[in-house]
């Protein structure tokens, strides 16, 4: 008689196929991805999580979901355990960039966006999947769309106190960027915030690295504004940031909904803004709004 694998055994094994992955010659790979598809439940405890990652797709078109538990410190993962109640506004506010034609963003600090939603890529995430075929991630409390290309124009000014998830760090001085279908084609600021903004982006050699990625916003009570100054770099991967209710959460990088693949990105959660979905204020002033049922 077989020995029955325990849930911890199961797991581990999973762990080991996706730490595998990445250092296995391809035919290896297929294999590995094969056997995620089969597993039924992965549980993805990657640093950097395998959302993006090309096999991803093929996993979950086998019927796998998989539950992404970000590389957060514990304490903050106990903190943003989800509930039906971000579930049903998480569900709501999807439904709400689904059925836009149009987004607007604007602030105090100057930024004034706009974005043309038709066709675009909605995701709801409120922190974990019951849905083969699916993937979610804890901590949950966000939403995002991948606009169509040629949608996104204006100017973002992102002003002190916002954040840049990929330095995890707060902005000391304002950046002014200005967006013409998609892409950032100036980007102003004195100091090293906007240096660094200036040299990560040319880094890459790549134009695509400069274009839209997502846009949405966080919904989550529990996820806290000031999280970055209570954790060592090395504790925290920074969702916690992209999912501070009220939050715009503007990334630039691969958008595949746009035919864009680039390795470059950022995420760079703003506060104070109001978005607005078709003359409809969802947030106001950094303030999700009563409006997701
Ligand atoms: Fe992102």
């Amino acid at each position: 008689m077989r020995p029955r694998r325990t849930l911890h055994s199961s797991l581990r094994l999973v762990l080991v196929l996706l730490v595998g992955v990445a250092l296995l010659p391809v035919p290896c790979v297929s294999i590995l991805v094969s056997a995620l598809g089969q597993a039924g439940f992965v549980v993805d405890c990657t640093i950097e999580g395998l959302m993006h990652a090309p096999e991803t797709p093929a996993i979950l078109k086998a019927g796998a979901r998989i539950q992404v538990i970000s590389n957060e410190h514990p304490e903050a993962l106990e903190r943003m355990v989800p509930d039906s109640a971000l579930e049903k506004s998480v569900r709501a506010a999807a439904r709400m960039l689904r059925a836009a034609k149009r987004m607007t963003v604007t602030s105090a600090a100057g930024t004034n966006l706009d974005v043309d939603m038709v066709g675009a890529s909605t995701v709801g995430v409120w922190g974990w999947t019951d849905k083969p075929g699916t993937l979610a991630h804890w901590p949950g409390g966000i939403v995002v769309s991948f606009p169509k290309s040629g949608t996104v124009n204006g100017s973002l000014v992102l002003d002190r106190g916002d954040i840049n998830l990929t330095f995890k760090r707060y902005l000391t001085t304002p950046i002014r960027m200005t967006l013409k279908d998609d892409y950032v084609t100036d980007l102003e600021g004195e100091g090293a915030d906007a240096a660094m903004m200036r040299t990560y982006l040319a880094a890459w050699g790549d134009r695509e690295a400069y274009a839209v990625s997502h846009v949405g916003w966080g919904m989550n009570p529990g996820a806290r504004y000031e999280a970055l100054t209570m954790y060592d770099k090395n504790d925290t991967n920074g969702t916690e940031l992209r999912a501070v209710a009220g939050n715009f959460l503007f990334s630039t990088g691969a958008n595949e909904f746009a035919g864009r693949f680039t390795s470059g990105h950022f995420d760079l959660p703003m506060m104070g803004t109001t978005i607005e979905l078709d003359g409809v204020a969802v947030i106001r002033e950094g303030v999700l709004q009563d409006v997701f049922g």
